[in-house]
């Protein structure tokens, strides 16, 4: 029998992060979103309670969680804070290609270091020429001796200005298209990394997006992962691995949006009641939960099959899809049931919306998940 419940284990990890988001991040997501501040002192206080290396094995100093309870946490982190959480969670995103294309001389060396202080890391895949034809990638690699010389630039990359570790996605040769595709790790000391400004976004305020450019940086063989071409399917197995945590995030903020609408359709009088009781709000708030109930059961599946070491393309992608256009779709209908209000930045729902809206465009564009699923389900019918 498939079973919904949660381990004992499970529930004190969901309540740790519940208290941290509630009392850590809530009082301080308002400002962090009016001034994009990069609230460190409460991402330290994340990585001391073992919140930022979730996904980690637990030899190398992370905290060693499956996608399921990563999607726990996860969800419980961004009801307080969408941009908070996407720069907590950002390591695990930067560090899986090391997990999962490493070896384990590799894993020592890059893995163990980086967790035992407080730092970041950025995931570099995306490019300024096109993010979603991840095959297409311009930065070079190319070999001279025992190091590969990399030019090239990324953007859009969350963490990029504070991050001491990048992996980089790079081709050794653009006309084999995805199959010159290689992964490196570059630390951010090496010469010739320039990390630029943070970028002024509509949501996720308190998170850091950046470009950062390779000028001729030196990496030793000895940092690459996997062999050369075995980059495209290695950054394709970790956004396996992180789109359904991107899920829980959107049930998050999704969940909160519902939240507030409820409480505010209790208190706010029209026509003599309450508008809870009037059915056009009504019908909002079942819609909303609804959506909200599909997305966490979606997410919590897909995890619960990449955990069990089954691939998970196909489910991640539509845990994804689903739960972030239904995060827009709540939180759109939150603002509406607050009226005005719900337009101003005095109350908390607009921010929901345009944090919800990046859940649709990150660790690949909706419509990038809708061309995943299509061509995983037809090679059924095939
Ligand atoms: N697992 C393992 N291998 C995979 C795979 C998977 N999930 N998906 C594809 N592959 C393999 C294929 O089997 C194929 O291998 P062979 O050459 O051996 O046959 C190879 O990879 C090429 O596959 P495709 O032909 O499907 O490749 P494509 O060029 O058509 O592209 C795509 C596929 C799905 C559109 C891909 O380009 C993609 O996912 N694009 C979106 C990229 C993305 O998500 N970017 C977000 C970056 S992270 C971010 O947002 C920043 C942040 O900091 C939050």
């Amino acid at each position: 029998m498939p079973d919904f419940s949660l381990t004992p284990e499970q529930e004190s990890l969901r309540d740790l992060a519940r208290k941290f988001a509630r009392t850590e991040m809530a009082p301080h997501a308002a400002e962090v979103d009016r001034t994009a501040r990069f609230p460190e002192e409460i991402y330290r206080k994340a990585y001391d309670l073992g919140l930022m290396n979730l996904n980690v094995p637990t030899e190398y100093g992370g905290s060693g969680l499956g996608v399921f309870d990563q999607c726990l946490i996860v969800e419980e982190l961004a009801y307080a804070c969408g941009g908070m959480t996407t720069s907590i969670i950002a390591n695990c995103l930067a560090l899986e290609p090391i997990i999962l294309g490493g070896t384990p001389e590799q894993k020592e060396r890059f893995l163990k270091p980086f967790c035992a202080e407080y730092q970041f890391a950025s995931f570099g895949l995306t490019e300024p020429s096109g993010g979603s034809d991840a095959g297409a990638l311009h930065t070079r690699a190319q070999r001279d001796g025992d190091h590969y010389v990399l030019d090239g630039e990324k953007c859009f990359i969350t963490n990029a200005p504070h991050a001491t570790l990048y992996t980089v996605f790079a081709t050794v040769d653009p006309s084999l298209r995805h199959k010159g595709i290689t992964a490196f790790v570059v630390p951010r000391t090496a010469q010739g990394v320039i990390p630029g400004k943070d970028e002024d976004k509509m949501g996720h305020r308190a998170s850091s997006t950046g470009t950062v450019r390779f000028e001729g940086v030196r990496v030793p063989v000895a940092n690459r992962l996997g062999e050369e071409g075995a980059g495209f399917s290695l950054a394709m197995r970790t956004l396996d691995q992180t789109r359904t945590p991107i899920g829980a995030l959107a049930t998050g903020i999704a969940q909160a949006a519902l939240d507030h609408a409820a409480a505010y359709s209790l208190k706010r009088q029209t026509f003599g009641k309450p508008i809870a009781q009037h059915q056009a709000i009504q019908m909002k708030l079942a819609n909303m939960a609804q959506a909200i109930h599909a997305a966490r059961l979606l997410t919590w599946h897909a995890a619960w099959k990449i955990d069990r070491g089954e691939r998970g393309t196909l489910e991640s992608s539509i845990a994804k899809c689903f739960a972030s256009d239904s995060a827009l779709d709540v939180a759109n209908e939150a603002i509406q049931t607050f009226g005005g209000y719900g337009y101003m930045k005095d109350y908390p729902v607009e921010k929901l919306l345009r944090d919800a809206k990046l859940t649709q465009i990150y660790e690949g564009a909706n419509e990038i998940q809708r061309s995943v699923i299509a061509r995983e389900l037809l090679r059924a019918y095939e």
